[in-house]
């Protein structure tokens, strides 16, 4: 699975920046390294929705760091050896 955030002006004004970081923890938390490839990304086109995450290509919008992490841990429950494959509810 291969997470993008935008780290252009407007998400990085809502908070990209943190979301990141929570993302990074918890794949360090929970050993997801070889599962997730985590990426900051230019503007994803998305800009009033801020912040803007694409999961595989999939766009989700208005992602905090809360709503990071629990997806983050929803997959690892779900289903973690297979959490590259796993629909995406971020939101
Ligand atoms: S700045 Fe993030 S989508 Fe445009």
């Amino acid at each position: 699975m291969v997470i993008q955030v935008c780290i252009g002006s407007a998400c990085h004004l809502k908070g990209s920046y943190e979301v990141i970081k929570t993302m990074q923890r918890v794949i360090e938390e929970e050993d997801l390294g070889t599962l997730i490839t985590l990426k900051s990304s230019f503007c994803l086109g998305q800009c009033s929705d801020a912040v803007s995450v694409k999961v595989d290509e999939a766009p989700v919008e208005s992602v905090t760091p809360e709503e990071a992490e629990a997806f983050l841990k929803l997959n690892l429950k779900s289903n973690s050896k297979s959490a590259a494959n796993t629909s995406h509810g971020l939101e």
